[in-house]
């Protein structure tokens, strides 16, 4: 096995083809207790102290967006945001998940899918699954901002031409960018993945590890940041590089995406290979610099929170590197084929 086979991905599709929405059905009726969850889960986030932590597009862009905090908004009135300003539409699917292949499919047509399904009340603090709350709360602030509209365009031409390890990686940098990066801004660290602002336990493990990093004196706030977490990540390279095969190992073991077990496995891990949890490695996810080759390298994390984040200096920064690996595999004359494994 090779460290790309592990895809990390929910495995089953819940697809019911009849049920499926065309463009007249597009609105559905929620019932109060829909409507009372996604109440919940938006004031569960919406809060100063919680917010002063994501980035200043996702503040911006839920600001456009208008939501209603009490009420599921309709397809309609997030088509009417988002639309005219960055000519991308959202579309409602009764698939609970879509895999990439589909998903990308609809991202070459500047199409975001949106879920009819919407966690359960026991699912308040963590989802392994992406509801409509994460896919609307998490991502439709941004995508009335072009700069992000520009990053979700470069995905789907790169994937569509990709061979399947690279769709793997592609996969990977979708992940640990749009769902779960961070970004450098105003010389502190913002939450920018949507993954991380649509789940409440994902976020206080971020902003605890933040505010970590600070306590122990690994980071100081008050100097360049992202030079920082620079050093430390390439000065304990070593000690990382076995962490993430440590990871690929227990991914592939089966035993990494454990809800039950979460960050025990990571905590045993280090215990395992003699690396003590101080200093920059001290906390229950790393926050390490961009770096696609270390990120082709680490799967998703499912099923329970991730053991490790990535943050870029700027937008700009992230672009240019996502252009790095996306572009050459886009600019290709012919589809290099490749069996499209089930993911
Ligand atoms: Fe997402």
């Amino acid at each position: 096995m090779n460290n790309l086979t592990y895809t990390g991905d929910i495995q089953t599709e819940v697809r019911n083809a009849e049920r499926e929405y065309t463009q007249t059905t597009q609105e559905i009726t929620f019932s109060e207790e829909q409507h009372a969850i996604w109440a919940d889960l938006f004031a569960g986030i919406h809060q100063p102290h919680l917010l002063e932590h994501v980035c200043q597009e996702f503040i911006a862009g839920l600001a456009r967006l208008e939501l209603n905090p009490q009420r599921i908004p309709t397809v309609a009135h997030l088509n009417a945001k988002i639309f005219p300003r960055t000519g991308w539409n959202i579309e409602r699917t009764a698939v609970r998940y879509t895999k990439a292949p589909a998903w990308y499919q609809k991202f070459a047509d500047r199409i975001f899918l949106i879920t009819d399904y919407l966690r359960t009340r026991d699912q308040m603090e963590f989802t392994p699954e992406p509801d409509m709350f994460h896919d609307i709360f998490g991502h439709l602030p941004y995508l009335t901002q072009n700069f992000y509209a520009a990053l979700e365009d470069k995905f789907a031409p790169a994937f569509l031409k990709a061979t399947e390890a690279e769709q793997e990686v592609i996969k990977r940098l979708a992940w640990y960018s749009t769902e779960f990066g961070l970004v450098i801004e105003d010389k502190r660290i913002k939450i920018f993945g949507a993954g991380i602002i649509s789940g409440r336990k994902e976020f206080a493990n971020t902003i605890m590890e933040l505010y970590r990093l600070d306590r122990d004196g690994v980071l100081d706030y008050q100097d360049d940041i992202f030079p920082q977490i620079n050093d430390y990540f390439y000065t304990h390279q070593e000690e990382i590089d076995r962490i993430s095969d440590g990871i690929n190992d227990l991914h592939q073991k089966g035993e990494m995406s454990s809800q039950a077990k979460g960050w025990n496995v990571i905590r045993d891990l280090y215990g395992r290979l003699g690396i003590t949890k101080e200093g920059y490695l001290g906390g229950d996810v790393i926050i390490a610099p961009f770096d696609i080759n270390y990120i082709s390298r680490i799967p998703k994390t499912i099923y329970a929170l991730n053991p490790i984040f990535f943050v870029f200096e700027s937008f700009d920064q992230l672009d240019q590197m996502l252009d790095s690996y996306l572009k050459p595999i886009a600019n290709r004359r012919k589809t290099v084929q490749s069996r499209q494994r089930p993911k």
